[in-house]
């Protein structure tokens, strides 16, 4: 590990989030604050691996900070989880004298962080960046704000539509293994019903509640389903479940798909961004290492990269019960 930091490279992994730009952008320019020269580095590990770079200055990230998606684009590098892959960045990673490293994603990026940071005694620093906010250490991620309101915003609108012609929509939202987004922009958006991966609520209770619906007076209604919910195989195999066995109900679904990973992101997220990115250069130049940079009661903390992955973050079972009373 080089006693000095005076290089930093920082790049973007996993699925894309809002508030990856600004992050980038807080990183580049606290390097230049500081007179730490900075790396940018394309594709995520993909560009370690294939030398795909550039120096950054202050004036490098102008306009980006209200920008969604990664200027640094991203990628799932299949290859950096191979020993000849994380051995080729490395190469690299000595060819630019980069002497340390901000990766900016998700659990899967951490992991690969985690173990590049062992093989190589390269200093690595995370800030969670996705739109699930299943991170362990931080109570909120990069673009989890930014997607809910996203989601809320759809769903008000299919509302609309939906109590105009006394629908019922089911609406897919992402969250593969987590159920926060659904809960939450659910919650937010007045669903009467949220199906997440964390609880299998089974399709008999699922037509019970709908029953229950119709008979206090609902003319349409919501359900948010997490992508990774267990109820059924999908999305659409619960709508047809739903209305071959409550056929007066006339069913919808809508799908939100990756619109709800794009977008400006919200002011939430990119003061987050700053923020965090501020405190992963200045961890780095303290000599921190190994550890992701967070956010617990207002204030930006570390902890462990190992912590960040296996942590996840618990479903809030309070809010489950705050949607059940609601949607009475
Ligand atoms: O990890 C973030 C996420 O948005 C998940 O919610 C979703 O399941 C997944 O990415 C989709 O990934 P991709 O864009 O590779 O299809």
């Amino acid at each position: 590990m080089p006693s000095k930091i005076n290089k930093i490279g920082v790049l973007t992994s996993g699925g894309d989030s809002p508030g990856m730009n600004a992050a980038v952008r807080a990183v580049v320019r606290t390097c230049a604050y500081h007179k730490l020269e900075c790396m940018g580095i394309y594709q995520g590990y993909q560009g370690l691996i294939d030398n795909n770079l550039t120096p950054m200055n202050a004036r490098s990230v102008k306009d980006i900070i209200n920008k969604g998606g990664t200027f640094l684009k991203s990628a799932r590098c299949l290859e950096f989880r191979t020993p000849e892959g994380r051995k080729s960045a490395f190469e690299n990673v000595k060819k630019n004298d980069i002497d340390a490293l901000v990766i900016i994603g998700g659990d899967g990026s951490f992991t690969g962080a985690m173990i590049f940071q062992k093989e190589f005694s390269i200093p690595v620093i995370g800030i969670p960046g996705t739109i699930d906010n299943d991170i362990g250490g931080t109570r909120f991620t990069l673009g989890y704000d930014t997607a809910l309101n996203t989601i809320t915003d759809a769903i008000d609108k299919i509302r609309d539509t939906a109590s105009s012609h006394n629908r019922l929509f089911f609406v897919e939202v992402m969250g593969r293994d987590a159920g926060h987004v659904a809960l939450n922009a659910g919650v937010g958006a007045g669903a009467e019903e949220i199906l997440i991966p964390e609880e299998d609520m089974g399709l008999e209770r699922l037509l019970e509640s709908l029953k229950r619906s119709e008979k206090s007076g609902k003319t349409s209604s919501i359900v948010v389903v997490a992508e990774g919910d267990k109820t059924g195989e999908n999305v659409f195999e619960i709508a047809s479940y739903v209305e071959q066995n409550l056929p007066y109900y006339e069913v919808r679904v809508s799908v939100m798909g990756h619109m709800q990973r794009g977008g400006a992101p919200t002011c939430f997220d990119r003061v987050l961004a700053s923020r965090m990115g501020v405190f992963a250069v200045e961890s780095l130049m303290r000599g921190k290492s190994n550890v992701m940079v967070g956010i617990n009661d207002d204030q930006i903390t570390l902890c462990p990269l190992e912590k960040a992955i296996k942590g996840k973050s618990k479903i809030d079972e309070d809010l489950i019960r705050v949607s059940d009373i609601l949607s009475i």
